[in-house]
């Protein structure tokens, strides 16, 4: 049976990584039915909507999407494309794993942890007004329901994947009603865990120990905006953002993306790395339960890393593009790629 799945494709870099996942997901042999939607400044063009309501309906049929980057212009023009599905679909837990590939130098070898971030509310309620000229209102909301909904995903991933740590991150001691809701529903439910050790990091802290010394964290739970920035900071433990994956969780549905942006620095030039959404992509076989082929992708995505630097992007080191990549992904998983002499 094929695995229907919402295909939108983003733009910047979103077309070509998108294309070269889409190529590498096909080689396993698996059958995917792809409905795929332009969103974005693109789909207004066109549909004079910026998510056309076919791409709804079609989430609310696959229930799963795979999603490449969509710009999001600053300090004006439409909200945020990823916020806006994000809360649509209750995608309320954003996990994005951090974990070093072989092959890619860094400062901190073998770092391993997780960012859980709330996916819904705190600052990107996008509630904001100018009171009077020169004054601007923006709302922060912070609930008991989403804290305790997202403490409860932390601890019970940990407690599934046998993660021993905890850590609620927040800035209680200067938020003290909303970061200070989010800390006791950590706190409440942590107690219900006595295996799981639960510590607490105010974020700017946190921002000082993950550089000083990121092996003392495992899950990180963190309200939106906290979560979204340390997820950047942290992809630069494991060699950039082209290369750290996440996925939106919510009871409804599913929607897999990179952590990276639309980079229109490097759009259009077959030159961005498909790694980050390869690895988002291998979560979502996880989350059809296609083991063997999320491990069949994820060997050959190593493999290359390890043996086959000639064919990486140049963000970590190689010369290939962006679809010569794929072709050594898809090679490898064919046993046609040889270690490289070099
Ligand atoms: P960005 O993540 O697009 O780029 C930051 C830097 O990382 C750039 O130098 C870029 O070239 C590099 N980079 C990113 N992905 C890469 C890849 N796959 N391979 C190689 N290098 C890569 O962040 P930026 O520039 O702040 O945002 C650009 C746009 O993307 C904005 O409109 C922003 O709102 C949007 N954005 C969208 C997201 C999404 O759709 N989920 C997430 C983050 C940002």
């Amino acid at each position: 049976m094929a695995h229907k799945v919402t295909l939108l494709p983003g733009d910047g870099i979103g077309p070509e990584v998108s294309k070269a996942v889409v190529r590498i997901l096909e080689a396993t042999g698996l059958k995917f039915e792809w409905e795929e939607f332009a969103v974005g400044a693109e789909a207004f063009e066109k549909y004079k909507e910026y998510v056309p309501r076919a791409a709804y309906e079609s989430i609310e049929r696959t229930k799963v999407a795979l999603k490449g980057p969509v710009t999001t212009p600053i300090g004006g023009g439409f909200a945020s494309i990823n916020v806006m599905l994000r809360k649509k679909y209750e995608l309320y837990a954003n996990y994005r794993p951090i974990k070093n590939l072989p092959g890619i130098p860094t400062r901190y070898p073998g770092v391993d942890l997780v960012i859980v971030r709330e996916n819904t509310e705190g600052e990107y309620v996008g509630i904001e007004h100018e009171v009077v000229p020169g004054v601007v209102e923006s709302l922060k909301i912070i609930t008991e329901k989403s804290s305790m909904r997202i403490a409860r995903f932390a601890f019970e991933f940990a407690r599934r994947y046998k993660r021993g740590k905890v850590h609620a991150i927040h800035k209680a001691n200067i938020m003290k009603m909303s970061d200070g809701l989010f800390l006791r529903c950590c706190r409440d439910v942590s107690k219900q865990y006595p295996e799981i050790t639960y510590a607490e990091h105010i974020i700017d802290n946190t921002c000082m120990q993950l550089v000083t010394n990121p092996y003392q964290y495992d899950v990180l739970v963190t309200p939106n905006l906290y979560g979204d920035i340390i997820s950047d900071l942290c992809a630069a433990f494991v060699g950039g953002l082209g290369l750290v994956p996440s996925a939106n969780l919510g009871e409804f549905a599913a929607m897999f993306e990179a952590v990276h942006g639309s980079a229109p620095d490097i759009a259009g030039k077959n030159i961005a790395n498909p790694t980050a959404l390869l690895q988002s992509a291998v979560l979502m076989l996880r989350h059809f339960k296609e083991e063997d082929a999320a491990d069949q992708v994820q060997n050959a995505l190593e493999f290359v890393y390890r043996k086959r630097k000639d064919r990486l992007t140049r963000d970590v080191g190689g010369t290939a593009g962006t679809s010569d990549f794929a072709d050594a992904v898809v090679e490898t998983m064919a046993g046609k790629l040889v270690e490289s002499k070099t």
